[in-house]
């Protein structure tokens, strides 16, 4: 087989390239290591940036979610049981967030694929990148069943996840890791029940962490700050409601609807960087590239800036002949990949319990959120990277 630009992953990151550059007239094929059922079962977070909202309708995939997402214009900080919030739409100068499962958007992302079709290869084995950094053109090879299939290509996007193989062909001593792993994690539970307030909480609490977030209005997401040890068979759904509990404020504990658990999940804390994001004709993108802590809910919004500059360097080399973008991808793409693990490990540190925590550093937790509630410039720095830096 033959492509301009051969995609590896069929996460968001990839389907959204994949869509944006077939509407500029670009070849892609997109290789998925898993069903699209497997794909689509994953639960993921529902916070999506006003500039990934935008990129989402320019891939002609907002409909549904300009429908269905609802724009949040704000939302709240517990501390310890007492309620503020934060009003982004006055603090970013007029800007907000869509509510809008992940999940949700990967499927109108493959939907659309499907309408234009689009080729997305799923359950490929054995994904090997070759001559990646070579005088003769990139391919790709995967296992279909005994058969090797080759993809002959011009470029190929890693937008493989964390744990998928295009990292890893970047050597090692080209290749730099930045990660901090935080000795907590979130359980997550997913309940058709109606969410307990109809903005985000972020709360702190001795006890630990805990965040209310919603999917829809019959459909709540709620996490907790667990200990790594933990597990998810430790927590019945009746202990995980009586915890939320105990880190909201009383009369939040008051009102919340506890129901049957539909998805109870433990996800660990990380914070992680590859650079450079660029080797000859590999561009990593995504989580390939970058993870952050949910508690900023930038994961996806990350991705977004990757997509865009990558979409538009492209666009560049095809239709213009012009090489700038690519050249200039890893630089600019980690620009802004490390100014959202900034905001995304103070916001972490600043709201979860950390077990070997000294006194001090519990002052300055309190002191931060202190300062936060009393400077307009610091309300501001929060509500312009929460909304999304620009791009
Ligand atoms: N071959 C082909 N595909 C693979 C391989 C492989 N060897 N390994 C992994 N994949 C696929 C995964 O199955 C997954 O569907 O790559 C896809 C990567 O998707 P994501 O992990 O969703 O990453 P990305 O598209 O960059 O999306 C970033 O997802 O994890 C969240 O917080 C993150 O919100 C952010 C978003
Ligand atoms: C979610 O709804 O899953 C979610 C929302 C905000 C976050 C993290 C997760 O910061």
């Amino acid at each position: 087989m033959k492509t301009q630009v051969c995609i590896i992953g069929g996460g968001p990151s990839g389907l959204m390239l994949s869509q944006l550059l077939h509407l500029k007239g670009i070849d892609t094929i997109v290789l998925e290591k898993h069903s699209r059922e497997y794909v689509l079962g994953r639960i993921r977070a529902g916070v999506l940036e006003h500039g990934f909202a935008e990129l989402m309708r320019e891939a002609q995939c907002g409909e549904r979610m300009d429908r269905e997402g609802e724009i949040h214009d704000g939302f709240e900080i517990s501390d310890n049981g007492a309620l503020t919030r934060v009003d982004l739409h006055k603090y970013s100068g007029g800007s907000s967030v869509v509510v809008y499962g992940q999940t949700e958007l990967t499927r109108d992302l493959y939907d659309a694929r499907d309408r234009m079709k689009g080729t997305v290869i799923h359950n490929v084995e054995d994904v090997a990148l070759h001559d990646l950094n070579t005088t003769t053109p990139p391919y790709v090879t995967y296992r279909d069943g005994d058969e090797i299939v080759r993809i002959d290509c011009d470029f190929v996007i890693g937008a493989d996840g964390f744990h998928g193989p295009s990292r890893k062909a970047i050597p090692k001593d080209v290749l730099t890791e930045y990660e901090k792993v935080y000795p907590f994690g979130w359980l997550g539970v997913l309940s058709r029940t109606k969410p307990v307030n109809p903005e985000l909480i972020y709360a702190k609490h001795d006890r630990g962490f805990a965040l209310c977030s919603l999917r829809s209005q019959v459909l709540s997401r709620y996490y907790i700050q667990v200990p790594l040890s933990d597990t998810v068979e430790d927590w019945s759904d009746a202990d995980f409601w009586d915890e939320l509990k105990k880190r909201l404020p009383a009369e939040v504990a008051e009102r919340l609807e506890t129901g049957p658990s539909i998805e109870k999940s433990i996800a660990p804390l990380r914070s992680f960087v590859a650079e450079p994001m660029r080797w000859g004709n590999l561009f990593l993108a995504g989580d390939a590239a970058h993870i952050v802590p949910p508690t900023g809910a930038r994961g996806l919004n990350s991705a977004a800036s990757d997509i865009y500059y990558l979409y538009h360097a492209m666009v560049d080399h095809y239709l213009k002949g012009d090489d700038t973008g690519l050249d200039q991808y890893s630089q600019k793409a980690l620009a802004r990949v490390w100014k959202a693990q900034r905001f995304s490990w103070w916001m972490t540190t600043m709201l979860h319990t950390f077990p070997d925590s000294i006194a001090y550093d519990r002052k300055l937790q309190d002191t931060d959120l202190a300062y936060l509630f009393s400077s307009e410039a610091a309300l501001s720095s929060l509500a312009e990277n929460y909304v999304g830096l620009p791009f």
